[in-house]
This record gives structure tokens, sequence and C-alpha cells, in this order.
């Protein structure tokens, strides 16, 4: 079973989005299991404080490296990836995503206020993973998107594979557009060849469609997969 432990001062608000739809179904068919510590468990003062001022002064409050370090030696007893939610981390790749999701699971530390002392990431050998280049009020929602892009690859999630071969970013593309009934709609049709029948015409069409949008709107993918594409492999 793919195990996701997630340190939190707000435990309550799990699992959120993971209960319903594929991963609650996953969840409770036992492909995955949740469990939600809460940090503030591990304080050690009659307060139960998990923050403090910053040393050197500045806004803001910064996690506790005693009570952190005390949550994760008791998630962490394995070697799962230990992986802080920070915007000063790398970012998040569907790459990533599928090592993750082949591997045991994830222990995820998520951070609040201004982030958490500095010596627990080396402390703790924690990896800093960021889900984008903005700044969430705190590492939580960052945790659902990593684990719901995971649990959705785990073996029997997803109802059809095939439509996992074709989805954005698993070839270093964007998906090719997708149309369904009505085949007209406010006088908009679905493109003629997706009704021809010919599935090498569609696929080519698709193909064709998919390294357009990439090309347009993510020079940076497209630059990628060109030169993956010369060289032959599929390395990030
Ligand atoms: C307000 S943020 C702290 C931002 C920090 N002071 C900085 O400037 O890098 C609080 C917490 O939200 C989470 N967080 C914010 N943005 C994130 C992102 N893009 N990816 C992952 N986690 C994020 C992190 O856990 C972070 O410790």
């Amino acid at each position: 079973m793919w195990r996701a432990n997630v340190l939190t001062i707000f435990p309550d608000v799990f699992p959120g989005p993971l209960g319903a739809s594929l991963a609650g179904k996953a969840m409770a068919a036992g492909a995955w299991s949740l469990d939600v510590p809460d940090i503030r468990a591990f304080a050690s003062d009659k307060h139960r404080s998990v923050d403090d001022t910053p040393a050197g002064g500045g806004p803001g409050m910064v996690m506790k490296a005693d009570v952190l370090g005390r949550a994760i030696d008791a998630a962490a007893t394995d070697q799962r990836p230990r992986l802080l939610l920070s915007p000063r981390g790398t970012p998040l790749t569907q790459l990533r995503v599928e090592a993750l999701a082949s591997g045991a699971g994830v222990v995820l530390i998520c951070g609040r206020f201004e982030g958490i002392d500095e010596r627990v990431i080396a402390g703790r050998s924690l990896e800093e993973v960021s889900i984008g280049d903005y700044v969430l009020s705190g590492g939580e929602i960052a945790a659902m998107v990593l684990i719901d892009a995971c649990v959705r690859l785990l073996p029997g999630v997803m109802g059809a594979p095939a439509s996992r071969a074709e989805e954005s970013f698993t070839e270093g593309l964007l998906e090719y557009p997708q149309y369904t009934r009505p085949q007209l709609w406010e006088g908009l049709s679905i493109p003629e060849v997706l009704l021809s029948g010919d599935h090498g015409k569609i696929a080519a069409w698709r193909r064709t469609e998919a390294e357009r949008l990439t090309r347009e709107r993510r020079p940076d993918l497209w630059a990628a997969f060109l030169s993956r594409f010369r060289s032959g492999s599929r390395t990030g």
C-alpha cells in the first residue's frame, strides 16, 4: 500500500478533496493510506507553541526546529522520501510524480508562517519541493496537490490506463483538444477528422495539435521535448 504521512498544524483540513472521487475511492479500497499527525502534539510547553520569532528580527514567525524534529522522527521511521513543501523547492513535475508514485509513499511536511527553522531541513534530510512560482499561506494545499497527482497513478486507480499514456506531460507534450457530443454546439462543430473513424488520421491530428499547443503555450516544454526527441530519450 502506498502511504502518505502529512505533518501539519491543521490536520482537520485532510482528507479534504483527497476523500472524494478517484483518490477517495482508492483510499477506501486500500490502494493508499493517509496519516495526518498534528505537529502541535509534539510541542513541549503548556501553550503547545509550534512557532517563535525569527532570529535576527523581521516580520512573522518561524516553525520551531525542536517541535518539528520530534514530529518528523515519530512519523518518518522508514525510507520514504521526506519532502518539505516550500516555494524555494525544486518544481514538482509529472516525471517526479511518476517516480514518487512508484515508490512506497511520501512523508510531507507542511510549513506555515514564514516557514520552518533551516536546521530541520539538513538535520532531517528534507528535500524541498515547490508546486509553482507563487506563495501559498501554508503547505497543506500543496501537499494535497502532490498526493492527488501521485494517487491517480497508482495501479488500478484510474479507469483506463490508456488515458494516462496520452495526457499532458506524459510524452513531454501538452494534451491535444478533446470533444464530445453534441456534434454541433452554438454553431461550433467537432473537427471532421475525429468523426472519420480513421484511427491513423485521428492519431496524427492529435499529435500535431499536441505539438502545436506545446509550441505555442510552453516554449520551455517544447525546447525540452525537441532536445529529448533528438537524443531519443526521456530524461526530464
Ligand atoms: C507563507 S509560506 C512561507 C514563504 C516563505 N517565507 C518564502 O518567502 O519562501 C508558508 C508555507 O506555505 C508553503 N508554501 C507556500 N508556497 C508554496 C509553494 N509554491 N509550493 C509548496 N509549498 C508552498 C510552505 O510550506 C511554506 O513554508
